[in-house]
């Protein structure tokens, strides 16, 4: 669509961008990685936009039958208390993303601001009673929150943010094993990148025990063989240098985000002193 591709090539909305940016990463850690859904081991954002899409499109449902006002208010006061987490998560989502990525979000998060506006406007005329009008400003929200969802969608599935990069990677590497050479190649407790084919891997070894990980990042493919590794909690983790998103060496679980999802593994066997791995 003509107007999503001028949004995307759109600079100047850049530096209002990166002031939001800028106060969104001041969040604690700890926070972002809820809102992120690192304890869920999924995006939040997704999930939680359930709810007030839900609500409202069964709350303008309602306003078509006769005699459902009482049920449609509750619809509409259920999905703004259900807008406010759900835009929190967005916006942490979005201020890890990149600048075009990040525009698109903007406007998605327009069209989403507006959305709450009418349905909190349709909220009170019809606390007040006037549900004429709170029917009016509800099927105006509706189509903000329209108009929103397809920027969402562009912004996943076109644009590619949140969606789990790693895993167009895994889909390369064959079901047969594959050998990754002799096992003194890998040193004990630091990472080392192979290729099987174009496709990166993080080979770590730590005693005989071998785990090896999908090189480019699930968040948005930065090169986790170029990451700091650290310890967490007592487990080694390599850092994402893009965007700080810290995975466990021993198994790829993801610790802290913005990625929300572990990073994919291949299984791997020492057969004959030579490191062999497969997609699992
Ligand atoms: S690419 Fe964003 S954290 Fe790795």
């Amino acid at each position: 669509m003509v107007l999503v591709d001028a949004i995307e090539q759109a600079e100047r909305l850049d530096p209002v961008s990166d002031r939001i940016q800028r106060t969104v990463d001041r969040a604690p850690r700890r926070l972002r990685d809820f809102l992120h859904g690192v304890w869920l081991g999924h995006p939040l954002h997704p999930a939680l936009m359930h709810a007030p899409i839900g609500a409202w499109i069964s709350a303008s449902i309602l306003d078509l039958m006769p005699g459902q006002e009482k049920a449609a208010t509750t619809l509409v006061a259920t999905g703004v208390a259900g807008a406010v987490p759900t835009a929190a998560a967005g916006w942490n989502d979005w201020a890890a993303l990149d600048s075009e990525q990040r525009r698109t979000g903007l406007a998605h998060a327009a069209c989403n601001v507006a959305a709450v506006a009418l349905y909190g406007g349709s909220l009170v005329a019809r606390l007040k009673g006037r549900h004429a009008r709170g029917r009016l400003l509800g099927f105006l929200g509706l189509g903000a929150m329209g108009a929103g969802a397809y920027l969402g969608g562009h912004l996943a599935y076109k644009q590619g943010a949140n969606v789990n990069q790693a895993v167009a990677d895994l889909m390369r590497v064959p079901e047969e094993w594959q050998d990754l050479g002799p096992r003194s190649e890998y040193p004990n407790g630091t990472p080392v990148v192979r290729r099987i084919g174009d496709v990166p891997v993080l080979v770590y070894r730590r005693g005989e025990d071998y785990t090896v990980m999908m090189e480019r990042c699930g968040h948005q493919t930065g090169p986790l063989g170029a990451g700091e590794q650290v310890e967490v909690d007592g487990e080694p983790c390599v850092v994402c240098p893009w965007h700080g998103s810290t995975f466990r060496l021993a198994d790829g679980r993801v610790v802290h985000g913005p990625a929300a999802t572990n990073q994919p593994l291949l299984e791997a066997r020492v057969v004959r002193d030579r490191l062999e791995v497969r997609k699992p």
